[in-house]
């Protein structure tokens, strides 16, 4: 029996189902295929997983473009597949979470689709924010906000009888083909209510909550002042009138209420971006949402006084309410830390050996923290960020609108290497796969890995191995202990985790080395040798 707070200490892996195994050989992961690899992830040892979203969708934004909430995408199977992954995946002691989508939906949705054949300004585009452009004829858009994606987050609404420009605009945060809902609208509210409840009268354990702080904007549209790159996973960004609003948290307080009339209980986790962990905590309050990414750690540098201090003022922040931590390094958004913490040479390439050997560190340091974490695909096989993939075959929208200016997030996507030598690499039954595979994957598929000593697929078994075995670790305190600045060392109970982030070897005493990430770690006469670039978990305090 799985206890109801398991989402306080669990370590959840994401699958993104478009690139994890598929089943059917047309080079796009599926749910049939993530079926067959779950007894890979039991044995790895996680305690859950996500996926991304794989409803009915245009894809656009690879499914964060959801045309029917309740509806499989047929790319990826059928409700029924939804339903037996959930069963298997609890038959084998997993949890599950599924992606929800409530900033926007897509243009194909039955909503949007219905509106753009009505007069703009009424019905049914209440649901959606259609607002009256600026200039005589509102030909100028309501306002300066800007699309994640770049370019402007207003497009103008054709007439529905003529197809002139009406002067009447939507908003859209992403792309223009993802309009933002209107969380003003009673009907908004009611419909995410039965999509909720849809899938978790399936089982389902919970949701991971897209764009979780963007669902209530400012009244009124005001000016924004946004110059690209002012929304992002930083910290002390500037406040901006369509992110993070009040209003946004009535909407968890009532989703709180709907996940808590089941049993056992369902559980959130919110993407939640915003400028402080203050007002990421605001989130977290027993009433809203259980758990929500801490971006900040996410961008935490190869630098101990830096990383001391995320995880001090985010141990803080949400312990003050009483709400743990959640750790991430890596998703489907952000460049794999392999190749994010490798250290850029004078001729701008980065030193992938080392940036693997950073990663490792960091993950062993993540999964030692108090808190819940969440693995990225692939993160455990020390997969890199694939650089090089060619302009005709990304798909990511930012890379479309931004005409390649921005690289974009397909290097994090590429599906994952799980045997063989040549493409797919097991992916699927056949050669193909929807983004390439680089020929580097064959050494780093589960297979090469698989009960090779030092292998970073096998440090992660281990580290999860030992985490199961010592409650105290994913839950309880973190006491920090002295060291050198360039070090990092605290103690979780019976163990000491220590990661060298300077340049000299260091020495520290230990009755016993659990786990280490490299195998340059020595062990002898009462004491480790940890190098540089490399962390450990021993028993014995100093
Ligand atoms: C979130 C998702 C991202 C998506 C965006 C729009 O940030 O993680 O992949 O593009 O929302 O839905």
């Amino acid at each position: 029996m799985l206890a109801d707070d398991w989402w306080r200490h669990a370590v959840i892996y994401q699958v993104y189902p478009r690139s994890f195994a598929d089943s059917d050989g047309d080079g796009m992961g599926d749910l049939p295929g993530v079926i067959s690899r779950l007894p890979y992830l039991a044995d790895l040892g996680v305690d859950a997983l996500w996926l991304n979203p794989f409803y009915a969708s245009p894809q656009n934004d690879a499914g964060y473009d959801v045309a029917d909430y309740r509806r499989v995408d047929d790319l990826f199977g059928t409700v029924a597949d939804a339903e037996k992954l959930i069963e298997a995946a609890h038959a084998l002691g997993l949890r599950v979470i599924f992606d929800i989508v409530p900033n926007h939906t897509s243009s194909a949705h039955a909503w949007f689709v219905e509106a753009l054949a009505t007069p703009p300004g009424t019905g049914i585009w209440s649901r959606y924010h259609c607002v009256r452009g600026r200039g005589a004829d509102g030909q100028e858009p309501p306002n300066d906000w800007l699309s994640v994606f770049g370019g402007l987050a207003w497009t103008q609404i054709p007439d529905p009888a003529s197809g002139d420009p009406s002067g009447w605009w939507y908003l859209h945060l992403f792309d223009t083909t993802q309009p933002d809902l209107n969380w003003n609208d009673p009907e908004v509210w009611a419909e995410h209510e039965r999509v909720l409840r849809f899938w978790f009268d399936r089982g389902v354990d919970g949701f991971r909550i897209d764009v979780a702080h963007g669902l209530v904007k400012t009244e009124d549209y005001p000016m924004s002042g946004e110059q690209p790159g002012m929304y992002s996973l930083e910290l002390d960004t500037p406040v901006l009138p369509q992110w993070d609003q009040p209003g946004v948290h009535e909407v968890y307080r009532a989703w709180r209420g709907i996940a808590n009339s089941y049993d056992p209980p369902r559980a959130f986790c919110g993407e939640v971006v915003v400028p402080t962990p203050e007002s990421h905590a605001m989130y977290l309050r027993t009433d809203e949402l259980h758990t929500a990414f801490n971006f900040h750690y996410l961008r935490t540098r190869w630098d101990a006084a830096h990383l001391r201090e995320v995880i001090d003022h985010s141990l803080a922040t949400a312990g003050s309410i009483g709400a743990p931590c959640t750790w991430v390094l890596s998703n489907h958004d952000v460049r794999r830390h392999v190749t994010r913490l490798a250290p850029v040479e004078s001729d701008g390439s980065v030193d992938l050996e080392r940036g693997l050997a950073r990663a490792r560190a960091a993950s062993m340091v993540m999964l030692a923290l108090p808190g819940s974490a969440y693995l990225y695909q692939g993160e455990e096989l020390g997969l890199p960020e694939v650089i090089d993939l060619p302009a005709e075959a990304r798909q990511d929208p930012t890379f479309l609108r931004t005409a390649g200016e921005v690289i974009g997030r397909d290097g994090c996507r590429v599906p994952i290497p799980w045997e063989g030598t040549t493409p797919s690499f097991g992916f699927g039954p056949g050669e193909e796969s929807w983004l390439p595979q680089p020929d580097f994957f064959a050494e780093l598929s589960v297979a090469a890995q698989t009960g090779v000593a030092d292998s970073t697929l096998e440090m992660y078994r281990s580290a999860l191995r030992i985490r199961k075995d010592q409650p105290g670790l994913g839950d309880g305190e973190l006491e920090w202990l002295d060291s050198p600045p360039d070090v990092v060392a605290f103690a979780r109970g019976s163990i000491t985790v220590v990661a060298n982030m300077g340049d000299r070897p260091i020495t520290w005493p230990a009755t016993e080395l659990l786990l280490a990430s490299s195998p340059a770690v020595t062990f002898a006469n009462g004491s480790v040798a940890v190098e540089p670039e490399t962390a450990v978990w021993i028993s014995g305090r100093r």
